[in-house]
């Protein structure tokens, strides 16, 4: 049987320990959290990906894989595969927000993840809300996770709070499904408000590939004799176009170089070979996360160092900008001190599409901030920017515009 690509990305959102991760775990079967320091400290560090089947068993209500007993309905008959979505999962923890905003500019749609047994919302529900707001994401479910723990009154209380948190808002009428990701319950109710919700994304395939790098990764353990080197993988999507096994591609920003003048050139290679998550294919469609392994050096790829950039056909990619100009407007339902104006000499952090840099503030003029970034970022111009600034020591996203020029 051909293999049915996912069709849209859904990520997690939500405050710290709420159960993003369980959630996506249930949704999935996959416990997405891999990083040794992540286990360490049971938080996601890391933007994880897992892929979700989504099957018809003849009942009112979806299955995933994550809730198939042994990939069988429950009357043991072989489930009827409706479609695969891609599951990205976001760290909660407030110092981790960049990584978050990187992640939700890729996706289609959100699962807000809401501790029932927390009084809502909690400071970073909000700011993830905001996040998905800002960039545009349209289409969330509300997963009232926890409902195991508290009585029913609590949860009813809990749910008011949740209604009243998306009244007036673009997700006013989104779908609240309470659940337990820990005891998987109502995982398919949430499976299947997911998959109507969040409709397959319009697949642009005639145009040049061109990918986004969310992960880099270099998969040789250590001590790997050179003549058995693999390349370095790019984990990520891809936004529009078909990229194939044997396609030549470029990557930028590429390496920063000094001569002849101080910049960055972009670095060539070949895609080797494409994964969905273990499924090996000949070819990446829009829509999904997708592993490729290329020719390049794995040293370059090693621990995210290529995380944010653009892979392409070569010649097709957008410019590449190491100070940008930002229209800057404060995101809706700030709290105070966020509001303030940017000064010279400010550095924050700057989110273009999936990558996130420093910048340090270079000029104001009026709502108009121009930044030099740390690292270069390869964009359109016009694309969403998010502003990430230091605030009572803390980092919080304050303002949002688009790339000027
Ligand atoms: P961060 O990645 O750190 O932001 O956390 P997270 O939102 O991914 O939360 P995670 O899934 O790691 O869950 C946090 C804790 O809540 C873990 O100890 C889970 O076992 C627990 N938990 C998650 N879902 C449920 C649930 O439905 N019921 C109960 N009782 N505990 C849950
Ligand atoms: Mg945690
Ligand atoms: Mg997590």
């Amino acid at each position: 049987m051909a293999f049915v690509y996912p069709d849209a990305i859904v990520s997690t959102a939500g405050h710290v320990d709420h159960g993003k991760t369980q959630t996506a775990y249930a949704l999935s079967g996959v416990w997405v959290m891999k990083h040794s320091e992540e286990i360490k400290k049971a938080m996601t560090i890391k933007l994880g990906y897992a892929q979700v089947g989504i099957y018809d068993c003849g009942g009112e209500y979806y299955y995933t894989d994550g809730i198939l007993a042994n990939g069988r309905c429950p009357d043991g008959s072989e489930p009827k595969l409706v479609r695969r979505i891609s599951l990205l999962d976001v760290p909660g923890h407030e110092v981790l927000v960049a990584t978050m905003v990187s992640g939700a500019a890729v996706v289609d749609g959100a699962v807000l993840v809401v501790d029932a047994s927390q009084p809502a919302p909690q400071p970073q529900t909000v700011e993830h809300f905001a996040v998905l707001d800002i960039i545009g994401v349209r289409r969330l479910v509300v997963a009232q996770n926890k409902i195991d723990l508290i009585p029913r009154e609590k949860a009813l209380e809990n749910y008011q709070q949740i209604r009243k948190f998306l009244a007036g808002t673009w997700a006013e009428g989104a779908k609240v499904v309470p659940i337990s990701a820990l005891h998987r319950v109502n995982i398919d109710v949430l499976a299947t408000y997911i998959a109507k919700s969040v409709p397959p994304r319009e697949a642009e395939l005639g145009r040049p590939p061109r990918f986004s790098v969310l992960r880099s990764f270099n998969v040789n353990p250590p001590g790997t004799p050179p003549e058995k080197l693999r390349g370095g993988v790019l984990g990520g999507t891809l936004l529009q176009g078909v990229l194939r096994v044997g396609d030549e591609i470029e990557v930028r920003p590429g390496l920063k170089v000094d001569k002849p003048k101080p910049g960055y050139q972009p670095i060539r290679t070949k895609v080797l070979s494409i994964e969905y998550s273990g499924v090996k294919v000949d070819e990446a469609r829009p829509g999904g996360l997708v592993g490729v392994m290329t020719g390049l050096d794995p040293a370059l790829a090693k621990a995210d160092a290529l995380a944010g950039a653009v892979a392409g056909a070569p010649g097709t990619l957008p410019p590449v900008w190491t100070a940008i100009e930002v229209e800057a407007k404060p995101i809706p339902r700030s709290a105070e001190g966020r509001g303030e104006p940017f000064k010279q000499g400010e550095v924050a952090l700057v989110a273009v599409g999936p990558a996130t840099v420093f910048g340090v503030v270079q000029a104001v003029k009026k709502d108009v901030v121009t930044l030099a970034l740390k690292k270069a970022v390869c964009a359109e111009q016009g694309s969403k920017v998010v502003l990430i600034r230091q605030v009572k020591n803390r980092w919080i996203v304050t303002h949002y515009g688009v790339l000027k020029g």
